[in-house]
């Protein structure tokens, strides 16, 4: 199904290329207007409107309204060649369309004009990329066969587009064979590509847990039970189950962020709240944090007279990629950065992403794309208020999925 051959199939090499510089005034065009306008997770009305207008401009079959304000455009490839095929290749490409709950601190003509909302994670430039790829397909029928789909997925940053999409038949008629995605990606510099084989981000989890002691006067502590003091514990001990209980070989982190209790120093706190988030590579973890996280708050609480509420969470599974795919994309990909030093293998992160639902579903490739550039002062973390990324990107983003979908089949 996967041609990881480094020799494309009658096709100009350049012409790819020069077609998609020509095409890149329009690409940071398309990806100023998103960030002007940045909209939640399925509130993407005013976004999906647009990628609506620019498929029916091109003549593109699409649906809209999937999950909401999602879109799949489909798009046949002509290519004449003959091949030794079952029946026809399907390939998607999936692109992420929201922002998040930010207010943007960047000085730039086209900053957010959404108030308290920015797109501080480039999936305006994700939506950019697969608008592009759309067009140059559109324009190219000739030179692909098989189907493309490309899907505009809602919310990734929660509460998750992907599974939704799924459910509503995106992977479905004509079925996927496979999926690749990508995400700008400022931990690398503009010109390099982070792929990798198997697992590249993590499984998400959270957790809300209440602390039910018994308040009272902060001088007569033999009164009560400090929900404060068990609390304290409860963190400590938390860290020893990736310090402790995971293989050492296994990466993995819990992390208590919130942390509420008490009113008054002189008053023994009767409650206390805590949240938490749970990172790990290895899917066989499923399941492990939520029963041993349970285990420490039930033994710590129980030794000290109190009672607990916990509420736990799965919310994404890690992103894995298929080893086929991962050297399929790395093998176009090196054509872009056109050195193998541009691609870098070590580029696993903590971080989550909802694509994992798609490659549960279908064999894929989820890569990282360098954004960022120092001397241009593009290279604020993602989500962060001056995130901005080097808009370079936008081109060899298309030119990476158009040599996949050129070669795929
Ligand atoms: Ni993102």
């Amino acid at each position: 199904m996967v041609s990881t051959s480094s020799k494309p199939l009658n096709i100009d090499l350049s012409r790819i290329r020069s077609d998609i510089q020509a095409l890149q005034p329009q690409l940071v065009a398309w990806r100023r207007k998103l960030h002007q306008r940045p909209e939640l997770g399925f509130q993407e009305h005013l976004t999906a409107e647009f990628v609506a207008e620019k498929l029916q401009e091109w003549g593109i079959e699409h649906q809209t309204g999937i999950a909401k304000t999602g879109i799949v455009a489909t798009i046949r490839g002509q290519r004449s060649e003959v091949r030794q095929k079952e029946k026809e290749t399907v390939l998607a490409i999936r692109a992420d369309m929201d922002a998040l709950p930010i207010q943007e601190e960047n000085d730039v003509p086209y900053r957010s004009q959404h108030d308290g909302v920015m797109h501080a994670c480039g999936h305006d430039g994700h939506t950019a990329i697969a608008l592009g790829t759309a067009y140059y397909l559109s324009q190219h029928l000739d030179t692909f066969s098989g189907t493309v789909k490309i899907i505009f997925q809602p919310a990734e940053e929660g509460p998750g587009g992907a599974k939704p999409m799924i459910e509503a038949g995106v992977l479905k008629n004509p079925d996927v064979d496979a999926i690749v995605g990508l995400h700008l990606w400022n931990n690398l510099p503009l010109g390099t590509v982070g792929v990798r084989s198997g697992a590249l981000m993590a499984a998400v989890e959270k957790f809300h847990c209440t602390i039910l002691g018994k308040g009272g006067h902060g001088a007569m502590p033999h009164q009560t039970i400090d929900s404060v003091v068990v609390a304290a514990q409860i963190v400590n001990a938390l860290q020893t189950i990736v310090a402790r209980n995971v293989d050492p070989i296994e990466s993995a982190v819990v992390t208590v962020g919130e942390l509420h209790a008490g009113t008054a120093l002189n008053v023994i706190a009767d409650t206390a709240r805590m949240s938490g988030t749970v990172r790990y590579f290895n899917p066989k973890l499923e399941g492990y944090f939520a029963q041993r996280i349970e285990q420490v708050i039930a033994g710590i609480c129980q030794s000290h007279g109190a009672k607990y509420e916990l509420n736990y969470s799965h919310l994404y599974p890690p992103v894995i990629n298929d080893p086929g795919m991962a050297e399929f994309v790395r093998s176009q990909a090196v054509r872009v950065v056109e050195t193998p030093l541009g691609i870098v293998p070590e580029c696993q992160t903590m971080g989550g992403e909802d694509m994992s639902f798609f490659l549960q579903q279908v064999p894929g490739c989820y890569f990282f794309l360098g954004a960022a550039n120092l001397s241009k002062n593009l290279a604020y973390p993602h989500h962060h208020p001056r995130f901005d990324f080097d808009e370079t990107a936008l081109g060899m983003g298309v030119e990476i999925f158009v040599r996949c979908v050129e070669n795929f089949s």
